[in-house]
C-alpha cells in the first residue's frame, strides 16, 4: 500500500525572512525524499491552483470586507486542497506550502480582529481535522520585520499594513504555536542563515 505523504508549512509575518530559505528547504528535503522514490511539490498560498492565484490577484490588491476576505482565503484553500495538496499526498509525495491557515488565524484573525469562533468553523468546513504535519514558524520581532520588508519590492495590501498589525499577528502566530506545540518548529528569524538553516537541517532529518 502506498504510504501517505507529509505536508509542511512555512509561515511567519511579512518581512520574517521565511523566502530566504524556502527553496534550500525543499532541495534538503527532495534529496532525502529522492531516495525513496517521492517527490516534494512546492506550492503557496493564497494561490496554488490557478483559480487561488486569481484569488491571490485580488486579495493581495484589492480592499474590502474583512468577513469577505476570510472567506475568499479559505475558498482559495478549499480549491488548492482538492487540486493540489490531498492528490499529492496521497499518492505518497510530499507538500511544502508557503502558508496555509494559520496565516489565517494570524492575519484576519490577530492582525484584522476577526472573531477565532468564525475561523475555526470555516477551517472545520474546508479541512474537516486536516491540518499540517509539521509548521515551520519564522519569528522574529516587528521592527526588524519592517526594516526587511522596507528594502524589498512595493507593498502590498497586507505588507502596507502598521506595526500594531504585525504584533496582533505575530502573537496569533505565537498563540496558535503554543496550543499545537507538536506541530510547530519556531525558528528564532534574528538568527543568522547560516545558523538557521543548520536548524532546518535539523528538521529535516528528524521528519
Ligand atoms: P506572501 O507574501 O508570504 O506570499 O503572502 C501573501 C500575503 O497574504 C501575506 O501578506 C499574508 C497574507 N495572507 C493572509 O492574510 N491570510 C491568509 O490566509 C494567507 C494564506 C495569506
Amino acid at each position: 500500500m502506498m504510504v501517505r505523504g507529509k505536508f509542511i508549512t512555512f509561515e511567519g509575518i511579512d518581512g520574517a525572512g521565511k523566502t530566504t530559505h524556502l527553496d534550500w528547504f525543499r532541495e534538503q528535503l527532495a534529496s532525502r525524499l529522492a531516495a525513496h522514490g517521492r517527490q516534494v511539490v512546492m506550492t503557496r498560498e493564497p494561490g496554488g491552483t490557478p483559480l487561488g492565484e486569481t484569488l491571490r490577484g485580488i486579495l493581495l490588491n484589492q480592499p474590502m470586507d474583512l468577513e469577505t476576505e476570510a472567506l475568499l482565503m479559505f475558498a482559495a484553500r478549499r480549491e488548492h486542497l482538492a487540486q493540489v495538496i490531498e492528490p499529492a499526498l496521497a499518492r505518497g509525495d510530499w507538500v511544502l506550502s508557503d502558508r496555509f491557515s494559520d496565516a489565517t488565524f494570524a492575519y484576519q484573525g490577530g492582525g484584522r480582529g476577526l472573531p477565532r469562533d468564525k475561523l475555526e468553523a470555516l477551517e472545520r468546513w474546508v479541512q474537516g481535522g486536516f491540518q499540517p504535519d509539521l509548521t515551520v514558524l519564522f519569528d522574529v520581532p516587528t521592527d526588524t520585520a519592517s526594516e526587511r520588508r522596507s528594502s524589498a519590492r512595493a507593498p502590498d495590501k497586507f505588507e502596507s499594513e502598521s506595526e500594531a498589525f504585525f504584533e496582533r499577528t505575530r502573537s496569533e502566530y505565537l498563540r496558535r504555536a503554543a496550543e499545537s506545540p507538536e506541530r510547530f518548529f519556531i525558528v528564532d528569524s534574528t538568527r543568522s542563515i547560516g545558523d538557521i538553516r543548520e536548524k532546518l537541517e535539523e528538521v529535516v532529518a528528524s521528519i
